[in-house]
């Protein structure tokens, strides 16, 4: 019997299942970023840094769509509330 791939989660932050991954890859997808476009996956908290290299080894040995360079890394992003810029705003000596 073969798991069922709408349930096995690629990436957590996301929750973006292996069936989905495939069906953007059978859409087309042949790169990470074209990944990323088609279902947000490696675009949650960690920035792919889990599911990064899964989907990477899902595209291996598939014709590339494009050849156009990209980062797929991405440096963790954290909200800042108003408050907390505008403290250090109060700091400064303003004319
Ligand atoms: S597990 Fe995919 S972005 Fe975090």
């Amino acid at each position: 019997m073969e798991p069922d791939k709408s349930k096995i989660i690629v990436c957590r932050c996301e929750e973006i299942t292996l069936a989905d991954i495939e069906q953007a890859i059978a859409q087309g997808a042949r790169t990470l970023a074209a990944v990323k476009v088609r279902t947000n996956a490696g675009m949650g908290v960690c920035q792919g840094m889990t599911c990064r290299r899964n989907i990477e080894r899902m595209l291996q040995g598939l014709e590339p769509e494009d050849s156009a360079p990209h980062s797929p890394y991405r440096f963790p992003v954290r909200t800042v509330s108003v408050n907390d810029l505008s403290a250090d705003l109060d700091k400064e000596d303003c004319p």
